[in-house]
């Protein structure tokens, strides 16, 4: 199968018809209540229509383009003017007590920037600082003169006094020797824990990077994270039934995420290739059971019958010419 480039503008001219969503329409789950926006998540009015001025979200994720080399750089002035907005407007529609969580990256090349910046905007946003939590990705990136770059940042920020509950990873624990005596009994540390698993904690290094082999594979979605990531912060800081909202859906993680732990998810992307990727998942998820297209892509139909429409007219007009 041909892989989707989304930077094309001939694959995105034939997808675009095909997008239910126009720039500034909301589109509403009728079986779960999830609602997925098209629009630019710095426009107050928009976000406004997106939560409907009265859905409060107790978590929001948000995973903006992260302004470093390989991607359209903006002035970092610029840059965080934006993200202050997009801050703004989360704030305006989340719960008194509430849990921020942003991926945020950081060009070596270029002293971190935005992070720093980031960071210091933030302290002024009216939510306090939690967790600086790093994940480590498999696959890096650099050359053989400076360390392998495999960190992806993520900054947890909280208002109020929201849910906190501990997750566990899956990573067995083989460390033994300390112990305490507790009301004259002697007890190993491992005895005394809540799971034989070790507690995530605000290094992971137990979550598999996406690629096109795995299952819950978007292909044309080159940022997608992965739905344990999610799913992590989403148990960690949310109960069943919450809102959680996310301004950047792209390839529609945290609604899968929403969808599997029973949370409502409002989330929004700008281009309208996105917002339908993200409608598109979670039906497949619905009809399929599977929260991706391992090697393939969310618009396998249209492609198909569009490379046949070429194939068609190149036969036309070689006939034609002969
Ligand atoms: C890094 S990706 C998010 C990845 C996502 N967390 C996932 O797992 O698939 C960022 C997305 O934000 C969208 N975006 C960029 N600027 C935006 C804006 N101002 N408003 C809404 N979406 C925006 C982009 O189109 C892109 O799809």
């Amino acid at each position: 199968m041909k892989r989707l480039d989304l930077s094309d503008e001939n694959i995105r001219n034939t997808l675009m018809p095909h997008c239910r969503l126009k720039p500034g329409e909301v589109w509403h789950d009728p079986k779960s209540g999830h609602i997925v926006g098209c629009g630019d998540c710095t426009d107050t009015k928009f976000i406004q229509q997106l939560t409907d001025n009265s859905n409060r979200a107790t978590l929001a994720i948000q995973d903006p383009p992260y302004n470093v080399a390989m991607f359209e750089l903006m002035a970092v002035s610029e840059y965080i003017e934006s993200c202050q907005r997009w801050i703004n407007n989360s704030a305006n529609c989340m719960t008194e007590d509430a849990a921020l969580y942003i991926w945020m990256g950081a060009d070596q090349k270029n002293h971190f920037q935005p992070l720093p910046q980031f960071m210091a905007m933030m302290a002024g946003s009216g939510f306090d600082s939690k967790s600086f939590i790093t994940m480590r990705n498999q696959r890096g990136y650099g050359t053989q003169q400076n360390w392998m770059a495999v960190r992806q940042e993520l900054l947890c920020y909280t208002r109020g006094k929201p849910t906190f509950n501990v997750q566990y990873t899956d990573i067995p624990k083989i460390l033994r020797g300390y112990y305490k005596d507790i009301n004259g009994q002697r007890t190993e540390n491992s005895e005394r824990s809540h799971s034989d698993c070790i507690r995530a904690s605000n290094v992971w290094v137990d979550i598999q990077q996406v690629f096109y082999r795995m299952k819950e594979n978007v292909g044309g979605c080159a940022a997608q994270k992965p739905v344990k990531a999610i799913e992590r912060i989403i148990n960690a800081s949310s109960n069943i039934g919450d809102i959680v909202l996310d301004f950047f859906a792209h390839a529609g993680t945290t609604l899968i995420a929403a969808e599997q732990t029973e949370r409502k998810c409002v989330t929004c992307d700008i281009d309208p290739i996105f917002a339908e990727i993200t409608i598109r998942r979670l039906e497949h998820l619905r009809q399929t059971g599977e929260n991706g297209w391992q090697m393939g892509h969310p618009f396998e139909q249209e492609m198909r019958s569009c490379e046949k429409t070429s194939v068609d007219q190149n036969e036309l007009n070689s006939t034609i010419t002969a």
